[in-house]
């Protein structure tokens, strides 16, 4: 099970294990698909029967997976999942296990110092605030890596090019989001009772974002962390921001401003609307072709929380609006746990009740410019971003695609008004401050459109709660509600396949976790007027979410119409229903070329068009993740859709954040909340990872950066 603190939209386990009629025509149905596409005649699929051609597809399967358009191929051989051991009730391996010729090396993790005159990690946790200020922070999530060269920044297109024909990038910078705390864990052994403002100043440090300065050993493959590199930087809940765009200066974000200090955070005024302290829940992230950073603030509703229910009022603004919103978007009395607001005022959503709106945002960040100030982007909307996933088209057109993880939220894109220019990277400093943000309504035909969230359109007037624009992008939410847009089983990632080997779509996935509200009675849907909870809707089936209580998840693929980012319509399939193919029960058994996996969460595309799928799914090897295990990261073919297995993980943890160097020839990924459900007086109750793999002291936990290399210097993934 996953610890307290871990965003209650994740939680998937469900060890009811209702048994129902084997669907065994549906399995056959898939098998033989897989049987026909290895060129084996299906008449020897009746005679041998299904164990002998389990058997026989390994070993065929074991074969690499050849180039096609728009896919340069597969080269490993699946691994075996990490499961549970009858014997110890405990995982087999407390461990991140890779094929066989591949190395995974833990790089860095939470605690190490990465900025001048940070110190050395303390195993005890007891270091403070003006520690972890310089350290890397806690459960890290997404993340990008940003190349050097010489200790000087390149831009990503030249560093692909130096990558792929010459000399290997050897230096970078990478940005990484932290997406939450775990307080046991967090603060020694004495764990967050009582309450202090020291305990709830080192976890707002432990958020936010860490930018630090990697480079590549003299010996074999390894790679380091620079200590004192001048790109250290740490962005934390309390870091001074910019907010820009349409909802900049907005009515609705002028909350209190406060005096910020080690000892409390006293009122000095009211905020300007155009300021923000601070970036919380960072869950999965973005880039810029221009070279810049994206962090989405995913469950940042889980801070605030209030003692007193006395509301205390804006002048201007009706009580029952900034109520309204706050229960859309899942603002509580008591949040996640975290309990901030009993410290810190700022978080208090009843005395403070406007600066939720400063959150829920993408913010943009220069890596190579430690002095620049990160911008909230709220041309993007406000809502649980997940990540975000830019795509250029021929005519350097350029969109980016995200989704809201809750339960039957939305998917949206946000096109800009100007065109990417290649050529001058500060001509496109402000591009993210001025386009059109759509949602996504996918018909149960295949097709689907794009719907503007427009002041004055589509019924987002004044008359129905949006004043202008900037409250458009506020209530993000509520607009797409009015809008009529499709309730999906909790978007999370979004990945954009290459351009590359002939092939010219402009296709586009995005993982569906999983939702234990869907398909339920009785029925509900978000109510058009924005009044509904957030995550309490329980809408029936439909062809784009067609499993009821989608416990193992999917993931759907859309192409837009014309091969431009501009397009209003789509075209759309469903690319894999993740499952166990050992279950029996239509809806859980999946429809998955390969190796089974449950509650596919990041999502990525290498540069040679290979698709990476990583998990977070609860469990453990128990209950519905029994054949399944540990959380993963597999390898698909967008052809084929055949699913290679490539890395199983520790114990109470998720897989998550890849990236690579532009080579392709190193790849990172974060192993995040491993043996979380540890306590404050047993930390490694479960795991104690990354130790357990020669990483740092014993005794603790700590989520950590990987680096995976081939012994023989090759791509990874690659054949
Ligand atoms: Fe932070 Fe939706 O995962
Ligand atoms: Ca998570
Ligand atoms: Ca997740
Ligand atoms: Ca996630």
């Amino acid at each position: 099970m996953k610890g307290r603190f871990h965003p209650k939209n994740d939680v998937s386990l469900n060890q009811s294990g209702n048994e129902s009629i084997r669907d065994v025509i549906e399995r056959m149905g898939m098998k033989r698909r897989r049987f026909i596409m290895t060129a084996v005649g299906t008449s020897v699929l009746t005679v041998l029967g299904d164990v002998t051609v389990n058997g026989l597809l390994q070993t065929v399967e074991a074969a690499p997976i050849p180039p096609s358009s728009g896919f340069q191929g597969i080269g490993f051989e699946s691994i075996k999942p990490n499961l549970l051991n009858p014997a110890t009730g405990k995982l087999e391996k407390d461990l991140v296990s890779v094929p066989d010729g591949y190395k995974a090396e833990v790089l860095i993790a939470w605690g190490d110092p990465i900025m001048p005159g940070a110190p050395t990690w303390s195993p005890d946790a007891t270091q403070d605030a003006s520690a972890q200020e310089k350290q890397y922070g806690m459960h890290s999530d997404g993340m990008h890596f940003f190349p050097l060269s010489g200790g000087r920044e390149v831009s990503n297109r030249t560093a692909r090019r130096v990558g792929n024909q010459g000399p290997t990038v050897n230096s970078g910078i990478i940005c990484v989001n932290h997406e939450y705390t775990q307080e046991t864990i967090l603060h020694g052994s004495e764990g967050l009772t009582p309450v202090t403002i020291a305990k709830v100043r080192k976890s707002q440090a432990a958020h936010g974002v860490s930018i630090f300065e990697v480079s590549k050993t003299r010996f074999g493959n390894s790679w380091t962390f620079e200590r004192n590199s001048p790109y250290g930087r740490r962005l934390t809940a309390n870091t001074e921001m910019r907010v820009s765009g349409p909802a900049a200066g907005n009515a609705l974000l002028k909350s209190k401003k406060f005096n910020i200090t080690s000892t409390g955070s006293v009122q000095i005024g009211v905020n300007d609307g155009f300021t923000a302290y601070g970036t919380v829940n960072n869950c999965a992230n973005g880039y810029t072709p221009w070279g810049t950073y994206l962090t989405c603030e995913e469950n940042w509703n889980g801070y605030f929380g209030h003692l007193d229910e006395t509301l205390v009022s804006t002048p201007g603004i009706p009580d029952a609006e900034i109520l309204a919103a706050q229960a859309r978007y899942g603002v509580t009395k008591n949040g996640f746990g975290y309990r901030w607001h009993e410290a810190d005022p700022r978080f208090n959503n009843r005395t403070n009740p406007l600066e939720p709106h400063l959150f829920g945002w993408v913010v943009e960040v220069d890596p190579y410019n430690p002095q620049s100030k990160p911008v909230k982007r709220t041309a993007l909307g406000r809502f649980k971003h997940e990540s975000v996933q830019y795509v250029v088209d021929d005519q350097n057109r350029l969109a980016f695609y995200m989704g809201c993880d809750e339960r039957n939220e939305y998917i949206y894109k946000f096109v800009c008004s100007r065109p990417y220019n290649p050529r001058a990277r500060g001509a496109n400093s402000n591009l993210l401050d001025d386009g059109i943000l759509y949602v996504a309504k996918f018909n149960d035909d295949g097709t689907g459109q794009w719907i503007a969230l427009v002041h004055g359109q589509n019924g987002l007037t004044a008359q129905n709660g949006f004043r202008n624009q900037g409250e458009v992008l506020i209530k993000t939410r509520e607009a797409a509600d009015r809008v009529g847009a499709t309730m999906m089983d909790r978007p999370e990632w979004t990945a954009a396949r290459p351009r590359i080997n002939g092939f010219q779509e402009i296709e586009v996935y995005c993982t569906l976790t999983n939702n234990s509200r869907r398909g339920t009675n009785p029925a509900s849907v978000n109510n058009p007027d924005g009044t509904t909870a957030g995550g309490s809707a329980r809408p029936p089936v439909d062809a784009a979410n067609p499993r009821p209580d989608n416990r193992y998840g999917h993931i759907i693929r859309w192409r837009e119409t014309g091969r431009t980012v501009t397009a209003s319509s789509f075209s759309w399939d469903i690319f894999l229903e993740a499952g166990d193919s050992k279950r029996t029960e239509a809806n859980l058994v999946g429809n998955i070329n390969g190796d089974d996996l449950s509650s596919p969460d990041g999502l990525w595309f290498d540069d040679f068009g290979r698709l990476w799928i990583q998990t977070d799914h609860s469990g453990d090897g128990k209950g519905d993740v029994s054949n399944i295990g540990s959380n993963t990261m597999s390898c698909a073919d967008p052809n084929t859709k055949e699913v290679r297995l490539f890395l199983t993980s520790p114990t109470d943890c998720e897989v998550t954040g890849v990236t690579s160097t532009p080579d392709g020839k190193t790849m990172f990924i974060n192993i995040q909340h491993p043996g979380d459900s540890g306590d404050a007086t047993n930390p490694n109750l479960t795991s104690n990872w990354p130790h357990s793999q020669g990483y740092g002291p014993d005794g603790r936990p700590r989520s950590a950066t990987v680096v995976i290399t081939r012994n023989d210097g090759g791509i990874i993934g690659g054949l």
